[in-house]
């Protein structure tokens, strides 16, 4: 998809299809409304004063322009209350209007970002909201028409480049692109994504975008001693992987690196603590942490960010085949901490732990952020409107806020008090790898903090928001490639 400005007075653009954003309590006297209501010959009033349009967030009405238009169709746009009205509100309306228009193909599709007081945020979150628009969950239908191609975007009226640079325009259709990318990941069944083909396509994703990557097989681990890691995988299944990708934008040489970890359970079966059926249903989305830092390594490389990271991958299947670990059995994890496992099911925390522990020893990072479909818990106490985040620091986790406010993607911090440690007291080891009944995203936290030493660190806890979403009923956001991304380009040197 190109995407162009367009200067000149909208009226003389040919287009499939325009798009017309309107509020809930518009008065129509936005100056190109006006011009619309005008080419319409006044249906426009005529259908907010009889309320037949409402605006709500995300309504849509295709109309017919007039013959001697050179404009196809007028699509109105719903965007709730001026009020009510942001940036991510604006990106969920136009990904969904663009399936209302049942149309696979569209050659030339027009849009006025008449909206927000920043118009430069306005024309990215529109292009973010269309690129996104164009995800198609049907990957492995035999016929597939869920999908909309769209040739050309256009933005009409962005006259002022001062204010909407061309530079964060392509920015937003990268990011955009590198969250679609995600997005096929995470919705991949597992028959078709296991640790060895996530690595195959991250590999190549790598070398087209100039990343150094590495994989480290079965072999390795053992050499170095990842038992948190295998232990998991030895239920069955594919092997495990812990996938590495270098990122070297700084201009000092050997600076410390930022390390992103994510978890990459392509299937969690629960292991041995097996899932009932209707919890395992979805679990294939449980590598959604891992995609979300797959998307953002493509991102941050296309975009040229001056500032180095490192992205460490654990790839594992959970499976409870006969050599499963059991409940009980006690590991010795890459960084000399003894585990209890006493819930094979608590195994994100497991894979993340060696993850965490050989990106300290490898590469001294200046900080770490993991992002992971962690626990059940964080879906109970926040839904699925926010991910929950936790920081050992108060300055990371106003970066990782004002990151993910540029994404706008929501999380929410919840807290690491020390007394939430002791729930995770274990008789005969150093830790236990499940809490009691009550915290549980805490105490997985909490878990995870044994293993980060002093380097400063995030762990978002993205549960809830990819697995559910049904604002565009396409399955996976794609969660976190723009929060992390936004993350990076805020600590360019
Ligand atoms: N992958 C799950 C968490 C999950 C739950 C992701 C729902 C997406 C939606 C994780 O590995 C898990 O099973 N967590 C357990 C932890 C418990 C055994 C302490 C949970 O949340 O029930
Ligand atoms: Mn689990
Ligand atoms: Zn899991």
């Amino acid at each position: 998809m190109r995407i162009v400005g367009f200067n000149e007075s909208w009226t003389t653009l040919e287009c499939d299809v325009l798009i017309v954003p309107l509020f809930s309590d518009d008065d129509l006297s936005h100056p190109t409304v006006v011009q619309v209501d005008e080419l319409l010959a006044g249906q426009l009033r005529e259908l907010i004063d009889s309320k037949e349009w409402k605006g709500k967030a995300g309504d849509t009405l295709n109309l017919v322009s007039p013959r001697r238009s050179r404009i196809r169709r007028i699509l109105l746009l719903g965007l709730g209350k001026r009020q009510d009205f942001d940036l991510a509100g604006l990106r969920k309306s136009l990904l969904t209007s663009l399936r209302r228009l049942n149309r696979p193909e569209i050659g030339r599709l027009a849009v006025i970002p008449r909206l927000g007081s920043r118009k430069d945020e306005a024309c990215r979150a529109t292009i973010e909201g269309v690129v996104l628009g164009t995800f198609n969950p049907g990957l492995h239908k035999s016929s597939n028409s869920d999908a909309t191609r769209i040739e050309e975007l256009v933005l009409i009226g962005k006259a002022d480049e001062a204010k909407c640079p061309k530079l964060q325009l392509d920015q937003a259709a990268v990011l955009a692109r590198a969250t679609n990318f995600a997005r096929d990941l995470v919705y991949q069944p597992s028959n078709h994504l296991g640790p060895a083909r996530f690595c195959e396509i991250a590999t190549e994703m790598a070398e087209a975008t100039g990343l150094s990557s590495e994989v480290l097989e079965l072999d390795q681990l053992r050499e170095q001693g990842m038992n948190s890691i295998l232990a998991v995988a030895q239920g069955g299944g594919e092997t495990p992987r812990l996938l590495i990708l270098e990122y070297r934008g700084s201009s000092e040489p050997k600076s410390a690196p930022i390390a992103l970890v994510g978890k990459g359970v392509t299937f969690d079966s629960g292991g041995l603590s097996l899932k009932p059926a209707q919890a395992m249903e979805d679990m294939k989305v449980d590598k959604a942490g891992a995609c979300a830092v797959l998307g953002a390594m493509k991102a941050v490389a296309e975009l040229k960010f001056k500032t180095d990271v490192v992205a460490l991958i654990p790839l594992v299947e959970n499976m409870p085949g006969p050599l499963a670990q059991k409940p009980g059995d006690v590991i010795y994890s890459l960084s000399g901490k003894t585990v209890e496992v006493l819930n094979t099911d608590a195994e994100g925390r497991l894979i993340l732990a060696d993850a965490l522990t050989y990106a300290i020893r490898r590469f001294s990072p200046s900080c770490m952020i993991d992002i992971a479909t962690l626990t059940g818990a964080c879906v109970v106490a926040l839904g699925q409107e926010r991910a929950g985040y936790f920081a050992n620091s108060d300055g990371l986790a106003q970066e990782l806020e004002r990151a993910s406010t540029a994404a706008g993607e929501k999380i929410w911090r919840l807290p690491l008090d020390p007394v939430y440690r002791d729930a995770l007291d274990s008789k005969i080891a150093d830790i236990k790898n499940i809490g009691g009944r009550w915290g549980g995203a805490i105490t997985a936290a909490k878990f995870l903090q044994e293993f980060v030493e002093d380097v400063p660190w995030g762990h978002i806890d993205m549960a809830g928001v990819d697995l559910f979403t049904g604002s565009d009923g396409l399955g996976p956001t794609g969660f976190g490639v723009r929060s992390l991304a936004h993350f990076v380009r805020g600590r360019e040197s």
